[in-house]
């Protein structure tokens, strides 16, 4: 089991790419609105008291505290769903197990594809035919209405190195007539039964941009001739899509986890969501960021902006993009010099800084955050430039302002986040500082990327441009994971942080003895800050979540030590014992799991 998973997230996809082009989903009207959260009888008075062992607040001293540590074990809940008082209470009657935190929230990540990725054939690993066979054969027993023209099914995670040979239509007694489409470990390629290779025409031309594999046989397509298959793949409904989100919330439940930011939504999933957000299946807080269903585009009207009081749902950011999807892997992401080891190649850009600053504008001044995808520097210096002029234009629109007011501007009203902000030129990094842009970074691409980053990019561009955490302290970066492409589990990514290892193997970049650039790694409290605080503040919910105070939503979770007693290497075997949102216990550890890690 452990291994497998190890495998499953080990392998760093650019699955978003996939993900979002092939799951460009559409929905019907009829969503059902049926229950209500916090109406009826869900809204009984819950003023109950917890004590634990201890309980971190998180919340930062005040001028004349001695710290921020103050003792305390207890808080007790109002009404509504938040902390009404924290204090501290000894009688040991009252005291369950545990040393109880502010729940976990992921500043980057994508709830409708984890669930879809959570109900695939997970193929990751797989090291013949007959594993394959095997694996779709329980998925299939697992999942019986899988397979069928209506219903794909659909997996992740093959690759023909470790296979032997390229994949093909053919297929044995059990799966015939069956429908799969199964993406290639890296997403860029996908293979299909031979009921869907009978849907489309017997010769096919070949495809500008992509490939049709026609050797062994038919039934790989890669890049642009995914679009054949894909276009005829019957997408999933309502139905299906609100058994991702359910699944998806349990499993961030799981590890800690009490909210998120979607980065890109789709106008009809906000829909979705909010009819959602209205039940009590919706038990996870989600900050939605628009996604035209063009992306790179002008459509504020098509997704309305949603504010709950009870916070489960808000919607007032929108995602746009600057260079392209995926990492430095495939050499993809725009930079201003070539890459060091492809002098010929500088990546490439989604849009041209006109259009982004224009797009930038547009938004901010229809009311709606912006945070721009970057990976690359040539992209985060074109998404620095974008908001600097929405700010100059939305704040200071006459001449001679200073920057000081727009940095003011920005940390009152817009906010502008740099989506993974993972190159950024020294220069860019001032900006950044200058105007309080604030970066959200993943610290698990950080540890994913390490092997081969530094061949991309050259020693010195590493140096000073790369995966900062540290430099980036002041900006309050948002901390996230970019779940599915790397797993949800937030305490990976604080080992990641604090260590620069990879939680997986526990090491450094190949052949090096401590973790990768060191000196921008994260003490357990800035990281912490990250899953926490600055996750609230990058969505405008300070003082409301990733804190243990009077006024703020009551989610927590619960852990058999104190987070601040632990050691960087413990980090990444802690299994969450509880999880509550609202005041509800969302997620309880079944007791056979307790000593169940790998240690
Ligand atoms: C930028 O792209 C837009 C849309 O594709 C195009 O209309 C415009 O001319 C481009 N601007 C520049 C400066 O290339
Ligand atoms: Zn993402």
């Amino acid at each position: 089991m452990a291994s497998s998973a190890v495998i499953w997230w080990g392998v760093r996809l650019s699955l978003l790419a996939g993900c979002i082009a092939v799951v460009a989903l559409r929905l019907q009207h009829g969503l059902d609105g049926a229950g209500t959260k916090n109406g009826g009888s869900s809204s009984r008075q819950r003023q109950a008291t917890f004590c634990y062992q201890g309980v971190l607040t998180n919340v930062d001293p005040g001028p004349g505290d001695d710290d921020g540590s103050a003792a305390v074990n207890c808080f007790a809940l109002s009404g509504d769903a938040k902390f009404a008082r924290v204090f501290s209470d000894s009688d040991s009657d009252s005291v369950r197990p545990g040393y109880a935190l502010p729940g976990l929230w992921d500043g980057h990540g994508h709830l409708l594809q984890f669930g879809e990725f959570l109900h695939s054939a997970d193929l990751f690993g797989s090291v013949s035919f007959d594993d394959i066979r095997s694996r779709l054969s329980r998925y299939l027993d697992a999942n019986p209405a899988a397979g069928s023209a209506d219903e794909w099914a659909r997996g992740i995670g093959w690759d023909q190195m470790a296979l032997g040979a390229m994949p093909t239509a053919a297929a044995d007694e059990r799966l015939r007539g069956r429908f799969f489409m199964l993406d290639r470990v890296d997403v860029h390629c996908t293979w299909v039964s031979q009921a869907i290779l009978d849907l489309l025409p017997a010769h096919l031309p070949d495809v500008p941009g992509g490939e049709i594999v026609r050797t062994p046989g038919m039934g790989v397509f890669c890049d642009n001739a995914m679009d054949l298959v894909v276009a005829l793949w019957p997408k999933p409904g309502v139905a299906r899509k609100k058994t991702f989100v359910a699944s998806a919330m349990k499993a961030l439940h799981a590890v800690g986890l009490v909210g998120m930011h979607d980065a890109g939504v789709f106008p009809d999933d906000i829909a979705m969501y909010d009819a959602m957000s209205r039940t009590d299946d919706w038990t996870l807080r989600v900050y939605a960021m628009v996604e035209c269903k063009e992306r790179n585009t002008l459509c504020p009207d098509d997704a309305a902006k949603v504010s709950r009081d009870d916070g489960f749902l808000t919607v007032r950011s929108v995602k746009l993009f600057a260079g392209k999807y995926g990492a430095l892997g495939s050499w993809g992401s725009a930079m201003i010099e070539p890459y060091s080891d492809r002098p010929d190649v500088t990546g490439s850009l989604l849009v041209n800084a006109s259009t982004l600053t224009a797009l930038t504008k547009a938004w901010s001044a229809a009311g709606f955050q912006v945070n721009i995808h970057a990976i690359g520097d040539l992209a985060n210096r074109y998404a620095v430039d974008a908001m600097e002029a929405a700010l100059v234009a939305l704040c200071a629109p006459a001449a001679g302002a200073d920057v000081d007011d727009l940095a003011d501007c920005q940390a009152h009203h817009h906010r502008f986040r740099i989506e993974h902000a993972q190159i950024i030129h020294p220069d860019d990094q001032l900006r950044m500082h200058a105007l309080g842009i604030i970066p959200s970074v993943q610290p698990t691409h950080a540890t994913s990327d390490m092997a081969y980053a530094e061949r991309r990019l050259g020693a010195e561009r590493t140096a000073t441009e790369a995966y900062r955490m540290r430099s980036l302290l002041p900006l309050h970066p948002v901390l996230g994971s970019d779940f599915p492409v790397e797993p949800p589990n937030p305490f990976e990514g604080l080992y990641a942080a604090v260590t620069r290892k990879n939680p997986h193997t526990g090491v450094g970049p190949p052949g090096a003895e401590d973790g990768w650039h060191r000196e921008e790694a994260l003490s357990v409290g800035q990281a912490l800050a990250g899953f926490t605080k600055g996750a609230a503040r990058g969505a405008f919910l300070e003082g409301k979540a990733g804190v243990i105070r009077e006024g703020a939503f009551a989610d927590w979770i619960v852990l058999d030590e104190p987070l601040e007693s632990m050691s960087p290497e413990q980090l990444r075997y802690v299994k969450v014992r509880e999880t509550w949102v609202a005041g509800k216990l969302v997620y309880a550890r079944r007791n056979d799991d307790a000593d169940h890690n790998d240690l």
